[in-house]
């Protein structure tokens, strides 16, 4: 009788716990417990930067505002200044801005901050090759290698300049071909700017008229707008589940997949008639550094690298001088006042008939500061390119473990009230002084410290040949019935949004 009710008891106990799993609360334990692993995850270590309140999962994703990145975090930086936290799901980020702090970050601590995180989306389409993206040694090799080679084939000597002024002059009469009729410079632009770039990694420039290259560019275009869409970003922070859906992250891995292919086509195309003691151009070179490092396999010189090194380089060559070249036109067209001035220093020292050339931009303080303002206004990279702390680091007396994301804000940098006299105008005197060009400090685009820009000269080659060369034959205007404004579009870069604007030849 005893043992018996003893028994019932047990029983109706084990059916009392069975009871107690139904599954609400099944789901609900689960969900706590994942709580609990999210929470442990997203705990940062003693001493870390400070920062807004996060979701489990997402961390400050919603917080960021995808369409405007470069002004999201307004609020978190009057809270918590000039270094405070963001997490993009469970990747630890922080955001720098003033000039002492990024100066510290990207140039004193250069050794710590070097280098860039590797996202699930640049995994996926890049593993972890090239130029922009890659760290450690494959960084290092792959960066000395392109410099000595880019310097081989002309970065600072004379055969660079000519075909900078060559290109210069081939879009100075695909422009005048509109007539003075409204049209859209964007891609002939990135075109002639783009040949430039190529001529030194392929070894030749595509006509404006050729569709197959045109069709690239336009991929180009369309990737850099795409991965800095939030549809994009959210791959980084769910990868798992992204993978499956459609959607625009889908369409840039194809569309990087088509620019790989290109890149692959023509290092078949170098293959076939290669001599490795005449190299023509930075494909060429690199397949000698292969021949010279076969076997050994710790070392980065392998097809796959040749491949996302030279589209690295294609890329940065191309959308970031077409990009602030595009600025610099509807900043014009916008200021007809500064542009008026311009070309009356261009026709004093260069004068309607000769070429421009680098040698006379220390004798043109006016036009070079508007290439700077326009640089200062553009902001294409408002946050820099991120870099990511190597070994563990401390920042303003944070502590910054292996593996933080550091974004630098440029914006901050290069809009500060206090320091520019209109922040939000465009205004040459800011580079001015006593009517002599006036070289600022707080005046990154390029960034500092060993990753900054690795075509930082060929790039203000181009701005000036390419800028001068615009202003000696045109004067740019708003279309009659249009008007021209600064929006923009947030992509990879910062870019105008579209825009039509009239060539008028100069009389
Ligand atoms: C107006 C034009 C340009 C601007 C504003 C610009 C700006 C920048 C910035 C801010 C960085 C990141 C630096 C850092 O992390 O500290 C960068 C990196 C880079 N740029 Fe440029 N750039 C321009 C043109 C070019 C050109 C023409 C090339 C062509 C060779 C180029 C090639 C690169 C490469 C390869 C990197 C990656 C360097 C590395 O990670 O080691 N850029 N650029
Ligand atoms: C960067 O600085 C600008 C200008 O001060 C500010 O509006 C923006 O919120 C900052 N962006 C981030 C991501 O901190
Ligand atoms: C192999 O490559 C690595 C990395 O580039 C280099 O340090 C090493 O010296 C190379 N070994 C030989 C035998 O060339």
């Amino acid at each position: 009788m005893h043992a018996l009710a003893l028994l019932a008891r047990v029983g109706s106990l084990g059916a009392a716990i069975w009871a107690g799993f139904h599954l609400p609360t099944l789901l609900l334990g689960a969900l706590a417990f994942l709580l609990f692993v999210d929470f442990q995850k997203r705990r940062h270590p003693k001493n870390y930067p400070p920062g807004p309140w996060s979701l489990p999962f997402f961390g400050n994703f919603f917080q960021m505002d995808f369409k405007r990145a470069h002004l999201s975090c307004q609020k978190f930086m009057k809270q918590y200044g000039n270094l405070f936290r963001m997490d993009l799901g469970y990747v630890p980020c922080v955001i720098v801005s003033g000039l002492p702090l990024i100066k510290e970050a990207l140039a004193h601590k250069d050794q710590t901050i070097v280098n860039r995180p590797m996202t699930p989306l640049r995994e996926h389409m890049f593993s972890k090759n090239g130029l922009i993206m890659s760290s450690g040694q494959v960084w290092k090799e792959q960066r000395r290698f392109a410099l000595t080679t880019l310097r081989n084939f002309g970065l600072g000597k004379k055969n660079l300049e000519e075909r900078i002024q060559e290109e210069a002059r081939c879009l100075c009469e695909a422009i005048e071909e509109e007539k003075g009729q409204p049209f859209n410079p964007h891609f002939k632009i990135t075109n002639a700017v783009s040949n430039v770039i190529c001529s030194i990694t392929f070894g030749e420039r595509f006509a404006y008229q050729d569709a197959q290259f045109q069709e690239l560019l336009r991929l180009l275009d369309e990737v850099t707008y795409l991965e800095g869409q939030k549809f994009c970003q959210l791959y980084n922070v769910i990868p798992w589940i992204m993978k499956f859906l459609p959607g625009p992250h889908q369409t840039l891995f194809r569309g990087w997949e088509k620019l790989k292919l290109f890149v692959s086509h023509s290092i078949g195309k170098h293959k076939e008639d290669w001599d490795p003691d005449k190299p023509r151009d930075f494909i060429d070179a690199y397949l000698k550094e292969m021949t010279k490092c076969a076997g050994n396999t710790t070392s980065s010189f392998h097809e796959e690298n040749l491949v996302c090194s030279t589209l690295d380089l294609f890329f940065a060559g191309t959308e970031t001088t077409a990009t602030t070249l595009r600025w610099a036109l509807l900043y014009m067209a916008i200021h007809p006042e500064i542009q008026e001035k311009v070309q009356a220093e261009i026709d004093r020292v260069i004068g309607r008939l000769q070429k421009p050339s680098i040698g006379k931009r220390d004798h043109m303080p006016y036009t070079n500061a508007v290439i700077h303002e326009v640089l200062r206004m553009g902001n294409i990279l408002p946050l820099n390119v991120p870099r990511e702390v190597t070994f563990d680091t401390t920042l303003a007396g944070y502590h910054l473990p292996k593996g933080t994301i550091v974004l630098t804000n440029l914006t901050a940098l290069h809009r500060g009230p206090m320091d520019w006299a209109t922040p939000d105008t465009f205004n040459p005197e800011h580079f001015l002084e006593n009517g002599q060009f006036r070289k600022r400090d707080d005046f990154l685009p390029f960034s500092i410290g060993k990753r900054a820009c690795l075509g930082e000269q060929l790039a203000r080659s181009e701005l000036f040949i390419f800028f001068t060369s615009f202003l000696q034959k045109f004067t740019f205007k708003a279309p009659a019935n249009e008007k021209l404004t600064q929006k923009y579009k947030m992509g990879l870069t910062l870019a105008p949004a579209s825009y039509r604007l009239c060539a008028v030849p100069r009389g």
